[in-house]
């Protein structure tokens, strides 16, 4: 399925709104995300840190895991915003995965400016995925 470009800004724009209650009181990295399913619903997330500094979830991770508790399983495409338009880490690469290399993941900056949009196939090549347990 093929999203528009108004779409891709909405994500982008609900990204950056909840991008304001990222919970960073340690590295003041504030990131949003906004993930699109097939149903046609949104779910959002931020980064959540944490003291024990390794239990931090990121924000694609955040909204994943809502989406998931919400009975969602497929998913069209997910934006992520930060500052400069940083992109997922290896450890949401491979949640995402899980999901499905079709994702279309789209990367923007604070200003809402899109700084990279890609597959997640292009983002975890080889990916270790459900299908190499059956
Ligand atoms: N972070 C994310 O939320 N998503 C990413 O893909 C990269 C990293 C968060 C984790 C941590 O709270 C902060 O950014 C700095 O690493």
């Amino acid at each position: 399925m093929e999203i528009s470009a108004e779409q891709k800004l909405e994500l982008v724009k609900i990204a950056k709104k909840v991008r304001n209650w990222a919970y960073v009181p340690y590295s003041h990295y504030k990131v949003g995300a906004a993930l699109l399913t097939d149903s046609g619903r949104i779910y959002e997330g931020v980064n959540v840190e944490n003291a024990a500094y390794p239990v931090t979830n990121c924000a694609e991770r955040t909204a994943i895991f809502t989406a998931v508790s919400n009975g969602e399983k497929k998913f069209q495409a997910i934006a992520v915003v930060s500052e400069k338009g940083g992109t997922p880490c290896g450890s949401c690469r491979q949640v995402m995965a899980e999901f499905g290399l079709d994702l279309l993941v789209i990367v923007a900056d604070e200003n809402e400016n899109i700084v990279m949009e890609k597959k997640l196939s292009d983002l975890l090549p080889g990916a270790f995925t459900p299908k190499d347990l059956e």
